[in-house]
């Protein structure tokens, strides 16, 4: 059984299931194995790491620790307490997506150009990116979730890139939710796609190393945020919000980040909410070592760590952002059919507009069809979990950009 235990309770002859430590940039251990060595123990035990999962089919037991499937109840519960209604929209995601894919695109050009001219020594210009982070401000503002379910159309493979617009769009979501105005939303946006700058003064080789870095090659990638600092203060309008963002998203809030091991309200509130969105993104991204996890269940996993490495309110607030149910997202209805969330819709979070598209207990397809939860007429169906795509060879992005009507 997998249980989740906290690290003081790590002995030797325990089977290390999982480190939980996508919160972190860097793991030094691989991901499952059997703690036999005293050292091994002391250096998880020192690595910020504060609860991790154990297998106690394959290790030793503790008794009392809760089951993984408990701690995930819980987690799910948390999260559902929180729910409020969305942000108003003033278009549908189905006319919003046209605009905002031409602006993700638009977006993923400029950063290219703005992160290879930095790579030549040229200074990064705030005014080369404002105007296309004014036009993601203000598809955020017409409709909250359409940029957002495009974070995972991704052209290319060049992780670098997408991320800096990924994050700038997250930023700008957040803001939004947190009621921000245009011009912090647009700070955001800017700081977002500036973040990680001093990327390009790190070696290529270690940069794009397809597999995981060595300590030696971490503590180079470290760099990045001082490199990344200095050549933002010599940047004519970088305001402090886009500079703590740059300098403050690999602080943790438990104190475990870096550079600085800054702690708690230590963190600005731009350099707090800059690491839940950079390490959200991080665990939702296909890599070429390892394949991104589903917005659902990296949400999950934001609100776990928030207990111990992010500020839990912002974390909250977060998932409220992006849809504890985000658009993209296959949820299973209590009818046991299989939707794709469509649209955040003007209910409650917790009843978004569905596309219905696979009938689960006689494990077909169906025509699909749209759904708005938040009405009476659907006959009362709702949304009792989420599924993995993976697990019924559904791909739900194919059905976002299905143009059928309500
Ligand atoms: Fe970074």
């Amino acid at each position: 059984m997998i249980k989740k235990i906290s690290v003081q309770d790590l002995r030797i002859g325990m089977f290390i299931h999982d480190l939980n430590a996508g919160w972190m940039d860097h793991v030094f251990f691989r991901s499952r194995f059997m703690l036999r060595k005293e050292e091994d123990l002391q250096k998880i035990q020192t690595s910020g790491i504060r609860e991790l999962y154990i297998d106690t089919v394959k290790g030793m037991d503790l008794p009392e620790a809760p089951t993984q499937t408990e701690v995930q109840e819980q987690l799910m519960q948390g999260m559902l307490r929180g729910a409020q209604r969305p942000a108003r929209a003033q278009t549908t995601h189905r006319e919003e997506l046209a605009y905002a894919k031409a602006v993700r695109a638009e977006a993923d050009h400029v950063i290219r150009g703005v992160l290879a001219d930095a790579r030549l020594g040229k200074q990064a210009q705030v005014e080369q990116v404002e105007p296309v982070v004014a036009e993601i401000t203000d598809s955020i503002l017409r409709n909250p979730g359409t940029l957002v379910s495009l974070l995972r159309l991704r052209e290319g493979d060049n992780y670098t890139f997408t991320h800096c617009v990924s994050v700038a769009t997250l930023l700008v979501t957040f803001g939004h939710h947190l009621g921000m105005d245009r011009s912090q939303l647009m700070e955001l946006g800017v700081g977002g796609m500036l973040h990680d700058l001093g990327k390009m003064r790190v070696p290529d080789h270690i940069l794009n190393k397809p597999g995981k870095l060595t300590n030696e090659e971490f503590e180079i990638m470290k760099q990045h945020v001082d490199l990344g600092m200095q050549l933002l203060r010599s940047t004519p309008g970088i305001t402090p919000a886009m500079a703590q963002i740059a300098g403050e998203h690999h602080e943790r809030f438990g104190g475990a980040g870096y550079p600085d091991g800054l702690h708690g309200f230590q963190i600005s509130a731009s350099g707090r909410m800059a690491a839940i969105v950079d390490v959200y993104d991080a665990i939702t991204s296909n890599r070429i070592y390892h394949r991104g996890m589903e917005p659902s269940v990296a949400l999950q996993k934001i609100f776990e760590w928030s207990e111990h490495h992010f500020d839990p309110e912002l974390a909250q607030q977060f998932i409220q952002a992006v849809g504890i149910y985000p658009v993209g997202s296959l949820v299973r209805l209590e009818s046991q059919r299989l939707a794709v969330v469509v649209d955040l819709g003007e209910g409650s979070l917790l009843n978004p507009v569905v596309r219905v598209v696979y009938d689960a207990r006689r494990r077909k397809p169906l025509e699909p069809q749209d759904l708005d939860l938040s009405r009476a007429e659907h006959g009362g169906d709702h949304i009792i979990g989420h599924e993995l795509p993976g697990d019924w060879n559904i791909d739900p992005f194919s059905f976002l950009t299905l143009d059928i009507g309500l």
